[in-house]
């Protein structure tokens, strides 16, 4: 264990309508005060976001929203800006996850633009990195990382660790119900910290939260947080149901 507070993040995808979500974000906020000396993390839907957000009301759950445009406001059909998301209420934004990567075209250069953009309004972007199987098999999942990393946090500059949190997650892992083991993750994350101590100076890199994620569940969530540097898990399908989110949120006991 180490003295960085584990963050517990549970990533709705497209799921839930705002009254769904707003019910399961009312049976999580019941279920938190189980959970010790861990901070959570929902980001529904933008559609759920203000409904979640009222339905949090008094609890200590934070919200995310899933991604955000890179300009505050313009003529950007579908899009949706930083201002809207902490008007919403949002406290975090997922960035560069691999859906959006794979499914919708988004580079590194977009990331890095949206974590400036993020950063500007006062949230924490929650940067996502990780090798797809392929690359993994090719042995350039380190050379992988480095350069999501240095692209997308470049000219970054923080005055808190907390300000920013990065999610190292293996394409192969998300929603296969395939699992890095636990010293595969830690390899990794170790990795990702040297990098950012390269990236950012030791002290910062030091207390920044590297969350793992790709399938992970109640049933593995104990292992991966017992390692020094897995400081949380990004939670998909196991995040939809309240109660499997609940016992994954409450790791420790
Ligand atoms: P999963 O998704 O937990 O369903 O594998 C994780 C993610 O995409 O953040």
């Amino acid at each position: 264990m180490n003295s960085r507070l584990p963050l517990i993040a549970g990533n709705w995808k497209m799921f839930k309508t705002g009254p769904e979500a707003a019910a399961a974000a009312r049976e999580l906020a019941r279920e938190v005060a189980g959970a010790q000396a861990v901070e959570v993390m929902i980001a529904p839907p933008f559609t759920a976001l203000e409904a979640v957000h009222a339905a949090l009301q008094g609890s200590a759950i934070a919200l995310g929203a899933q991604n955000t445009h890179w300009e505050d406001s313009g003529a950007f059909t579908g899009e949706i800006a930083p201002p809207m998301l902490k008007a919403a209420g949002c406290r975090f934004v997922i960035i560069g996850h691999s859906e959006r990567r794979q499914l919708f075209g988004e580079d590194d250069r977009g990331v890095n633009r949206k974590v400036h953009a993020v950063r500007r309004h006062g949230m924490v972007p929650v940067v996502c990195v990780g090798e797809t199987e392929a690359q993994r098999d090719a042995g350039q999942t380190f050379s992988v990382l480095d350069k999501q990393l240095r692209l997308g946090l470049e000219n970054i500059a923080l005055g808190n660790p907390l300000d920013v949190v990065v999610a190292y997650e293996p394409v192969w892992a998300i929603g296969t119900g395939k699992t890095a083991s636990d010293h595969q993750a830690q390899e990794v994350h170790d990795r990702i910290r040297r990098l950012l101590a390269e990236l950012l100076g030791a002290d910062l890199a030091a207390g920044v939260r590297i969350l793992y994620g790709g399938s992970v569940k109640p049933g593995n969530v104990a292992g991966l947080m017992a390692m020094p540097d897995i400081d949380g898990a990004l939670v998909g399908g196991a995040s939809l149901d309240p109660q499997t989110f609940a016992r994954i949120m409450r790791f420790r006991s």
